[in-house]
C-alpha cells in the first residue's frame, strides 16, 4: 500500500498516541470524543482500512456484517473485547487485536483500592467530610472490616488476577483462586486452587471478580453465589459489569448478607442502577480500572504496534481473531 492507511479512531485518545496515529496513519480522529452509534460508526468507516475502537464501541454482529470491505482491522483499546463481536469478525476476515498486559498493573491496583474503600468505609467518610457533617470521634464511630490477614477468593486468574493476588500479599492475605485451569506453581504464587466456586466461595471473606464478560459468565454473580459466601462479605468488581446479577446484588447490600461492595464496572454504562448510590455499603467508581496516563499511553502504543505489523503484512501480537 503506497498511501497511508486511513484508521478510523472512535474515541478521543491521548495526545502521544494522536501523534503516532497522524505521522504514520491518515487518521480520522474524534476531536469532541463523542460516542458514536452503530450507524454513524459505518457511515465513518467508508473509506477506511481499519477501526481502533474502545469498549463503548458496540460493534456487534449486525455491525460488523455491515463494515465496509475494505477494513482488514479492528485493533481495540482496550482489553476486554466483550463488545466486539469475533466471531462475526472472523466471517469477514476481519482481524481483530486487543491491548493485554499494559493495564494489569493498573486495573489491580484499582481493585486494591476497590478492596480497601469498601472495607473502610471510604464513600461515606469522604462524603460526611465534603457534606460538612462530620462532627464528633469516637471508638465506635464508622468501624469497617480489616482487610489485613484476611481470606481473598479470586475468581478469574489470569493477568490481573494473578497481580490483583500479588499486591494483596503485601496485606497478608491468604488467596485462594477458581480458575478454567490451575495455574503452573511459578503464578500460583502460593495461591490455592478450587477447582470448583463450590469450595472457594464459602471460604472467601473477600471475592474478586476478574473473569471475563462472556455468555457462560453473565450474572455468574447472583442470587445463588451469594448465598453461598460467608456472612458479611465484600465484593469487588474491576472486570465488567455483566457478570453481576445487579438486583441479587443489591438485594445482599441491603440486607448486609453482603457487607459492601466495591464497583468500577456496571451492567449499563454510564446509566448505573440508582440504588447503588444511595446505599452506604457501596464504593463506587466510573470504570477506572485502566485510567492512569502511564497505561492509556501504553494502551495507545500497543493497540499502533498491533495495527502496525496488520499493514506491514506481519501477525499482530495480540490477535484474538
Ligand atoms: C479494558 O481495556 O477492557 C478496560 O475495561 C477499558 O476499556
Amino acid at each position: 500500500m503506497n498511501r497511508k492507511p486511513a484508521v478510523l479512531v472512535t474515541r478521543k485518545l491521548p495526545p502521544n498516541v494522536e501523534a503516532r496515529l497522524a505521522r504514520d496513519y491518515d487518521a480520522r480522529f474524534n476531536a469532541a470524543d463523542r460516542l458514536y452509534s452503530g450507524e454513524e460508526l459505518l457511515a465513518l468507516s467508508e473509506g477506511a482500512d481499519a477501526i481502533l475502537p474502545c469498549h463503548t464501541e458496540h460493534l456487534n454482529a449486525e455491525v460488523i456484517r455491515r463494515l465496509p470491505d475494505r477494513i482488514r482491522a479492528i485493533a481495540n483499546f482496550s482489553v476486554g473485547v466483550d463488545h466486539c463481536d469475533l466471531d462475526a469478525a472472523r466471517q469477514r476476515g476481519i482481524i481483530v487485536t486487543n491491548t493485554p498486559d499494559v493495564l494489569t498493573d493498573a486495573t489491580a491496583e484499582l481493585t486494591m483500592l476497590l478492596l480497601l474503600g469498601a472495607a473502610r468505609r471510604a464513600s461515606e467518610g469522604e462524603r460526611l467530610i465534603r457534606s460538612g457533617q462530620w462532627s464528633t470521634w469516637s471508638p465506635s464511630f464508622m468501624l469497617g472490616t480489616q482487610v489485613t490477614g484476611k481470606r481473598l477468593g479470586i475468581i478469574g486468574m489470569g493477568r490481573i488476577g494473578q497481580m490483583t493476588a500479588r499486591r494483596a500479599r503485601g496485606l497478608d492475605m491468604e488467596i485462594h483462586y477458581h480458575n478454567r485451569s490451575r495455574l503452573p506453581d511459578a503464578l500460583e504464587g502460593g495461591a490455592i486452587y478450587h477447582e470448583s466456586l463450590d469450595s472457594l466461595l464459602p471460604l472467601s471473606e473477600f471475592l474478586a471478580l476478574h473473569c471475563p464478560n462472556t455468555p457462560e459468565t453473565q450474572n455468574l454473580f447472583n442470587a445463588d453465589l451469594i448465598a453461598r459466601l460467608p456472612d458479611g462479605a465484600i465484593v469487588v468488581n474491576s472486570a465488567r459489569g455483566n457478570i453481576v446479577d445487579e438486583d441479587a446484588l443489591l438485594d445482599a447490600l441491603r440486607s448486609g448478607r453482603i457487607a459492601a461492595a466495591g464497583l468500577d464496572v456496571f451492567k449499563d454504562e454510564p446509566h448505573i442502577r440508582p440504588e447503588f448510590a444511595k446505599l452506604d455499603n457501596t464504593f463506587l467508581l466510573p470504570h477506572l480500572g485502566s485510567a492512569t496516563r502511564e497505561t492509556r499511553d501504553a494502551m495507545g502504543y500497543r493497540a499502533l504496534d498491533n495495527l502496525d505489523a496488520v499493514f506491514a503484512g506481519r501477525e499482530p501480537m495480540d490477535r484474538v481473531a
